[in-house]
């Protein structure tokens, strides 16, 4: 199949993940039909959608024309079969339960043309695993978008154990073809690039809940003015949902280090269905899409210095494993994927890596986690002839 080729894409599943790539795909003019398991979930997101379309005619981005040929690309199925059997690529953005996954995946794959491309848009989960239970697993691979979709630049595409070089590089064109710059995942291993990196601070986040002492406000307040990110950590948490959050750490838990297990800060929240944005509370309550953070003082304790070392620090691990394959694709992740306004490896190359070790083997000590030990090549510096 060449890029030409590519006229239809089903989306399946319809929530935030799932209406947004929908989105991505009819405003770069191609047909999508998003699929759910109930007419109340396809309307949401078909209502989403058109919500997001207005905000962007509202700010000029968009003609009124444009968003009626956008809607006009987009349609709605209760069935897998039915949405997948004319489509040439397939996006799975069902919940994150690899049963579920697995089912999806076997269901698409024989109801499929042979040749079309099945990408699973996990977050963390093992493709080829989920590949396993499909048709032709060739042509199985990850697609890896971040939230929202029609906001984030970068996608990440993932080879499986035996996904072709061609099909992965005409996902590649594709991402091009729909407005976004894809980061190729080399090796199919937990989180990928972005997220494995995001890892020992989402763990970090945890001790911090657990701790109680720190104010997350404050941490919140200086990642953004010092750091440049457009949400604190703490307010990233909850708006990419504490159930999320929750359920990543777990499955680092299982597959990395059994010190990602979540701690009992995000237990609570979980239990208690304060799942942040969605739920209105979280960490902090949110009301119109904002979290209610108080501004008013910048953390003196934990601020960017920790949360950088740990990047750098987890990126130079990335970049071991072969997950990438270069540096500097690490840091266009960083940077298109989480709107980072540097990647870890350009970062890192103007800090003292004793400052760096520093700053990790002090929160080693603090918070009794052995993921934060600064490996060798921060220690020697040798972290910067990484390429
Ligand atoms: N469609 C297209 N563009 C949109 C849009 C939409 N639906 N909604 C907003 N935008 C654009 C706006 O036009 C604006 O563009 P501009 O800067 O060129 O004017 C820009 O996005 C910002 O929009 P707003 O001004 O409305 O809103 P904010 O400034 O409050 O930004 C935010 C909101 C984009 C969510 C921002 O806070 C942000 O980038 N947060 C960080 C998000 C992030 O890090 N995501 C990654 C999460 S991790 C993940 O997804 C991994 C997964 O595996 C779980």
């Amino acid at each position: 199949m060449k890029l030409e080729d590519v006229k239809k894409i089903a989306v399946i599943g319809s929530g935030a993940m799932g209406n947004g790539i929908a989105q991505v795909c009819a405003m770069a003019g191609l047909k999508a039909v998003m699929v759910d398991i109930k007419q109340e979930f396809v309307d949401k997101g078909m209502a989403t959608v058109n919500k997001s379309l207005d905000f962007l005619v509202s700010k000029g981005k968009l003609t009124a024309e444009k968003k009626a040929e956008v809607m006009g690309n987009l349609s709605t199925s209760l069935s897998n079969a039915e949405a997948v059997k004319d489509a040439q690529v397939i996006i799975e953005a069902v919940p994150e339960i690899m049963s579920l996954k697995k089912t999806v995946c076997a269901e698409i794959s024989a109801a499929a043309p042979a040749d079309a491309l099945i990408a699973s848009n996990t977050s963390t989960m093992s493709i080829s695993e989920i590949a396993t239970a499909g048709k032709n697993p060739e042509r199985i691979l990850g697609m890896h978008f971040f939230n929202p979709a029609p906001v984030m630049k970068g996608v990440e595409v993932i080879y499986a154990k035996q996904t072709t070089d061609a099909n992965v590089d005409l996902l590649c064109e594709l991402t091009k073809k729909i407005g976004k710059v894809p980061i190729k995942v080399l090796k199919d291993s937990p989180g990928f690039i972005v997220n494995r990196i995001g890892a020992p601070n989402q763990a970090l986040i945890s001790a911090i809940l657990d701790d109680g002492k720190l104010k997350t406000d404050s941490i919140d307040t200086i990642m953004k003015a010092m750091a440049g990110m457009p949400m604190g950590p703490f307010e990233l948490a909850d708006y990419v949902g504490i159930d999320v959050f929750y359920h990543t750490l777990k499955y680092y838990s299982e597959t990395l280090s059994p010190e990602f297990k979540p701690g009992k800060v995000l237990q609570n929240l979980l239990d208690s269905k304060k799942l942040g944005m969605k739920t209105g509370q979280g960490i902090y309550t949110w009301e119109g899409g904002k979290a209610k953070i108080d501004a008013s003082e910048q953390s003196k304790d934990i601020g960017p210095m920790d949360f950088l070392a740990i990047q750098i620090n987890e990126a130079v691990r990335v970049f071991k494993e072969k997950i990438a394959a270069s540096a500097a694709d690490i840091d266009l992740g960083m940077v298109h994927c989480m709107r980072a306004f540097a990647g870890p490896f350009t970062l890192g190359a103007g800090m003292e890596p004793s400052q760096l070790a520093d700053t990790l083997n002090k929160l080693h000590t603090r918070f009794g986690l052995k993921i934060f030990k600064p490996e060798p090549e921060i220690v020697d510096g040798s972290f910067k002839t990484m390429k």
